[in-house]
């Protein structure tokens, strides 16, 4: 069943399908059903954890609205937004929750900082990530099209234990990373370090 909010908190200046009409011009089809996936997903996950759903489906939704910008578009806002210049040796993976969490606020007028957060660490994860960065940084990993060894565990954890969850995707994740020669954000190290020794068996 899909859930469709009515926002009533002005998080963002319009309706849940202005947003989304927004959200469409950026994205390609595919990603556009994942978004709204996501959504989903995260709103199920706040009705569990007693998070705010409009936050949880704006979050949802915005989460990749960077992902398919050019790699100019991300250095000038770099630059533009006086970002960590350390960032400049990374790439999209990177960009598009980092640098995309400012392009959100200045285009489509979202300030709320625990949204943008959710946007920021929703790929490498945070030393400290809210609960509502936790549900954000879980559903883009379990949303129900996602299929990989191990989702069916993510899943049942993110309903029973959110932060659990968190550590099992911050240890799978590296351990993905470093078996395939990928680099890894040193943000993702310190994630590791903060969430999985809490939960050694995960
Ligand atoms: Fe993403
Ligand atoms: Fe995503």
């Amino acid at each position: 069943m899909v859930t469709e909010l009515t926002y009533t908190q002005h998080l963002f200046a319009g309706t849940r399908d202005e947003l989304l009409a927004k959200i469409n011009k950026q994205l390609k089809p595919k990603r556009f059903k994942h978004v709204q996936r996501v959504e989903q997903t995260a709103i199920k996950l706040a009705k569990i954890n007693g998070v705010n759903l409009e936050k949880a489906s704006i979050a949802g939704l915005v989460h990749d609205y960077a992902k398919q910008r050019p790699d100019e578009d991300f250095i000038a806002a770099i630059k533009q937004y006086q970002l960590d210049p350390i960032l400049l040796d990374y790439g999209n993976a990177i960009w598009h929750g980092v640098v995309g969490a400012e392009l959100i606020k200045h285009e489509l007028g979202i300030y709320d900082e625990d949204i943008l957060n959710a946007v920021r660490h929703h790929t490498t994860g945070a030393v400290y990530m809210s609960p509502l960065e936790q549900i954000v940084y879980m559903a883009d990993y379990i949303e129900p099209e996602r299929d990989f060894p191990g989702v069916d565990v993510a899943r049942q954890l993110a309903e029973t234990d959110l932060a659990k969850s968190v550590a099992f995707q911050a240890k799978h994740t590296l351990q993905y990373l470093v078996d395939n020669g990928k680099p890894v954000y040193p943000k993702s190290i310190d994630t590791y370090n903060a969430w999985v020794p809490r939960y050694p068996n995960v």
